[in-house]
């Protein structure tokens, strides 16, 4: 599957980004979701040593953001500077690591629009006309005729949002004419659109032949003004999609963040891949300016079954979840549970049965295990690295071999298959000091219980360093316990051996285990 084969590494930097929200309403888990996977992608560049720029934030224009401050009676950007502030708190509460947040109202943002506008203005791929056809405000996008279904008089687009006709002067992105190039883009770049399901999808939909695409509207006025024509305000797409180069200083190619460009991957959900796909590149390639290497869409959540809605009144707050199950819990279930890419249910039960089952036994127990016994043992001092024993390798094979894994597996954003080569890992950690039995070795040779004792020590030391990333503050706890010092906490980090005698602090758990209850 081309598709989901990993980006090619390039240069030493890299950008990952989320969407930008829409700030009609408070987030909810599934814009958590996006922002921790971005998370996990940046932390572990980090961890390898490059330089990372990880961006996200608040899309603040269009209709749909405009009739919310409305129902909410206030005026729009005070009412987007209120539920952008929850959107920039949730950075905090999930602990997300971005390097800005960016919001569509800022000055910078404005004129990088501008900029970009009169660019693919210069290159003869914009011309003024006049728009009718299908709008959805909830999705800010336009549907073809032949894309919408009618149920008791009104039509739907296949997102489930109600259409509304427009009949406006607009002007309009020659995007008909870029259907071969981007064809073209998608053959010469296989691994830009996954999953490769994905792909399939916007090839047969450009395939099937591009209509201009609308780009400024008329009829209402929160937007960013259409360069030397006030009378339109600019498609909030292509106002958002611009976020991406903005954060970079575009359109000043000397900004020293503008080397970042263009981004290693845009993480986004699958509802919005039409526009990152098709829209994006296009507008970049009539502009001049290089494609981003990869668009990932990730799948949709429900809860308990069914769709999270505001007006099901069942959006679930990761604020409050993460406060019930504690932060890296929750971090970690929403990786591992689904394959990135997939749609996933969340339920309180799969999350608790993670937490106890993975989390509290499988890992917990094996670091209690093994820094209970060093503690009781070596007087809570580091064992030497012991003479190799042939059973050794069985163990410290798969602890070296791992951190390449993980690193591969989350080039191609499969998060959840990193997770499960750790938790092979974690496994193996627990059957393997049952075999090699070290309380039993104290009086026969307690030589060889130091050796075992260090190499599970290890072990649990490059567990935590590759697990930082998903589980920051719990793994820091535990690299705390390890005696790994802040500054030997990379990858590269690992290969030099701690040295022996390291004290190692009382041992404390780093789970606990939650009793299930009913809903
Ligand atoms: O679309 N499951 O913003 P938005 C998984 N402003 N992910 C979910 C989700 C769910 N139930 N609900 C939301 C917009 N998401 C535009 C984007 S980008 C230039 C402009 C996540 O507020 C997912 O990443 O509707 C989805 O793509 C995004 O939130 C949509 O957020
Ligand atoms: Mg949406």
């Amino acid at each position: 599957m081309s598709g989901d084969a990993p980006t090619a590494a390039g240069s030493g930097r890299y950008y990952v980004t989320t969407p930008i929200y829409y700030v009609n309403d408070r987030p909810h888990l599934g814009h958590a979701y996006t922002m921790v996977a971005a998370d996990v992608l940046a932390r572990w560049k980090r961890l390898e040593g490059r330089e990372v720029f990880f961006l996200t934030g608040t899309d603040e224009h269009g209709q749909k953001v405009q009739k919310a401050a409305e129902a909410a009676g206030m005026d729009p950007q005070a009412f987007t500077d209120d539920v952008s502030r929850h959107f920039r708190e949730l950075t905090r509460q999930m602990t997300v690591t971005n390097d800005d947040f960016i919001r569509t109202t800022e000055p910078r943002h404005k004129q990088a629009c501008a900029a970009l506008w009169e660019r693919l203005a210069e290159a003869g791929d914009i011309y003024l006309g006049h728009y009718e056809g299908w709008y959805a405000v909830r999705d800010e996008a336009f549907y073809g005729p032949d894309e919408l279904v009618e149920r008791s008089g009104v039509k739907y687009a296949p997102s489930g949002a109600p259409v509304e006709w427009v009949r406006e002067p607009s002007w309009f992105f020659r995007l008909s004419a870029w259907g071969d190039r981007l064809l073209a883009f998608y053959e010469a770049n296989p691994d830009f659109i996954a999953p490769a399901t994905r792909r399939n999808e916007v090839l047969s939909f450009v395939r099937s032949g591009l209509q201009d695409l609308s780009i400024s509207r008329t009829s209402f006025r929160w937007g960013v003004p259409v360069p030397r024509d006030d009378a339109h305000v600019m498609y909030v797409w292509l106002d958002a999609l611009t976020n991406y180069i903005t954060a970079l200083g575009y359109p000043d190619t000397h900004d020293p963040r503008w080397h970042f460009w263009p981004a290693d991957v845009h993480l986004v959900g699958k509802d919005i891949l039409r526009f990152h796909t098709i829209y994006w590149p296009a507008f970049l390639m009539a502009a001049g300016l290089p494609t981003p290497r990869r668009v990932f869409a990730h799948g949709w959540w429900t809860v308990e079954g069914e769709k999270m809605s505001k007006s099901l009144g069942n959006a679930i707050s990761p604020v409050v979840l993460a406060e019930e199950f504690g932060l890296d819990p929750l971090r970690y279930f929403l990786l591992r549970e689904v394959p990135f890419g997939n749609d996933g249910d969340f339920s309180r039960r799969a999350l608790i049965g993670r937490l106890n089952s993975e989390l509290a036994n499988d890992f917990g127990n094996l670091a209690n295990r093994v820094l209970s016994l060093i503690a009781k043992n070596c007087e809570g001092r580091l064992p030497a690295v012991g003479e190799t024993a042939e059973a050794d390798r069985e163990l410290l094979g798969p602890v070296e071999a791992l951190p390449g894994q993980v690193a591969e597996a989350l080039d191609r954003q499969a998060f959840h298959e990193a997770l499960e080569r750790v938790w092979a890992v974690v496994r193996l950690g627990n059957s393997w000091i049952d075999s090699q039995k070290p309380w039993a070795l104290r009086k026969s040779d307690p030589v060889r219980m130091a050796a075992v004792l260090r190499n599970l020590h290890t072990a649990l030391r490059t567990l935590a360093t590759v697990l930082q990333p998903v589980m920051p503050g719990t793994m820091a706890a535990m690299l705390d316990q390890l005696g790994v010092g802040e500054g030997a906490r990379s990858l590269s980090a690992l290969a030099s051996p701690l040295p022996e005698g390291t004290a190692l602090p009382a041992p404390a758990p780093l789970f606990r285990k939650v009793e299930e209850t009913a809903a």
